[in-house]
């Protein structure tokens, strides 16, 4: 609390103050706020709440986690009234997240009982029936259900992303807006289990919310235990790339350069979200074969032997074979083992040429080259990116796919490339190579034929 700048103090104080004020002015109007022959679907739903409340799962859109707890409250809404679903809101306090801090918890539980007592208003003045609903009533349930609704999401929202630029300095303005979009079309959707849960009740009462949010619940863990698959993934990914950049001073940041570029071409020909996800894994990943080829060839001064020559062109074998068990790269595989061909035929491991070579291998060649050219080199500072655009448009139709190229050119219009920052001057050493870079395409690596 100490930490939470004053106007943010005065915001929780205030919202956790207007909660109190409600739950009070309910105890002090009506003697209690919900009815004793009530007290058991109070109960259920708060039961319900807080089992959901505990377990937030991460939705698709990053940074904004989710719980379907507030179909309790609306279904409470419907069943015992504004009272009721604000006391419902309220068991968020007691929500079962080891290391939630209690300022967090009292905020988190003041603004769903405000929420709920709001939707529950609004429900009851747009006259919807509280109680269990009669079958034959039902339809009746439905506008001021969806009044309530459309109150409780934005407002649940507002108040959050409030406390959240209130406490943080970051402008509501700055959240992105299509993630927020996705977030509260889903909330909106998930709302229409409340009025299930409460359209069920007179049939199997307590059960209904088994039977409704249940299912839901479970899917909902299961997302999130995707999530956490996929955050993995992307933690074992990164591990190789940092591996591969450890040989090289030059290419820090080249891997995951590389995987954004590629991913940028991916969406704008058109590819799918899990053909983008692969494309992203096989960009990070296009030259883990070179922890296969000694350093010292890495970085030699010099042209190279052919036997040198030879350990380079193998490295898209090499990368294959090490992340060959690796099962969740898929289509990855074919980035990885042909990003050197040309579309000319001329490339390596296999010389494939036009058609032949794999759509990801195509993108992975233009992203690649692009990188190298606009960052810093031991033997060359970085080009403009004008200039490498040009160099790839010239080499369209001959080392690159022209569509590809065309693809990043368009892409770049939208997205403007940033290159990386200058590279600190390397040891002395690594100051005396000249370590050519074989994704250059302008700087050929040389090689001399051993006699
Ligand atoms: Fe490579």
């Amino acid at each position: 609390m100490r930490d939470l700048p004053w106007p943010a103090r005065v915001y929780l104080v205030a919202v956790i103050g207007a909660a109190a004020a409600l739950i009070v002015r309910s105890v002090v109007v009506s003697g209690a706020p919900v009815a004793t022959e009530h007290l058991d679907i109070l109960l259920v739903l708060a039961l319900l709440f807080l089992v959901c409340e505990s377990m937030p799962t991460l939705l698709n859109v990053e940074q904004f986690a989710v719980s379907v707890s507030f179909s309790a409250s609306l279904a409470a809404v419907v069943l015992i009234g504004p009272d009721g679903a604000a006391l419902v809101g309220l068991t968020a306090i007691v929500s079962v997240r080891p290391g939630l801090p209690l300022v967090k918890r009292l905020f988190n539980g003041a603004q769903f009982a405000i929420c709920g007592y709001v939707a529950g208003r609004v429900y009851e003045a747009l006259q919807g029936q509280v109680g269990v609903p009669e079958v034959n009533a039902f339809d009746d349930l439905i506008g001021p259900y969806a009044a309530a609704t459309a109150i409780f999401v934005p407002l649940n929202i507002g108040l959050t992303l409030t406390m959240i630029g209130l406490a943080t300095q970051v402008r509501a303005t700055e959240v992105p807006v299509r993630g927020m979009t996705q977030f509260l079309l889903s909330y909106l959707g998930y709302g229409t289990f409340g009025l299930l849960v409460a359209g069920l009740w007179a049939t199997v009462a307590s059960i209904s919310a088994v039977l409704v949010l249940l299912p839901l619940f479970v899917a909902r863990w299961a997302f999130g235990q995707y999530h956490a698959q996929q955050r993995s993934y992307d933690a074992t990914i990164a591990a190789l790339c940092q591996a591969v950049e450890t040989k090289d001073y030059y290419t820090r940041g080249h891997c995951t350069r590389v995987s954004h570029a590629s991913s940028m071409i991916a969406q704008e020909i058109g590819m799918g979200l899990e053909r983008v996800r692969a494309i992203r894994y096989a960009g990070m990943l296009h030259d883990v074969g070179k922890l296969g080829v000694p350093t010292k060839v890495l970085q030699k001064d010099g042209p190279l032997t052919e036997e040198e020559y030879a350990a380079i062109q193998l490295h898209p074998m090499r990368g294959l074979e090490i992340v060959r068990g690796i099962g969740f790269l898929d289509e990855a595989y074919a980035g990885i083992m042909h990003h050197h061909e040309r579309h000319d035929g001329t490339g390596y491991p296999m010389g494939l040429a036009g058609d032949e070579i794999p759509e990801f291998a195509k993108v992975i060649a233009v992203a690649d080259a692009f990188d190298s050219m606009t960052s810093d080199r031991s033997y060359r500072g970085a080009r403009p990116v004008p200039v490498a655009i040009e160099e790839l448009r010239k080499s369209a139709g001959t080392h690159f796919d022209p569509v590809m190229v065309a693809a990043f050119i368009r892409a770049l219009d939208h997205e403007p490339w940033q290159p990386p920052r200058r590279v600190d001057p390397p040891p002395p050493e690594a100051t005396e190579t000249q370590i050519k870079d074989h994704d250059d395409p302008t700087m050929p690596i040389q090689v001399v034929t051993g006699q």
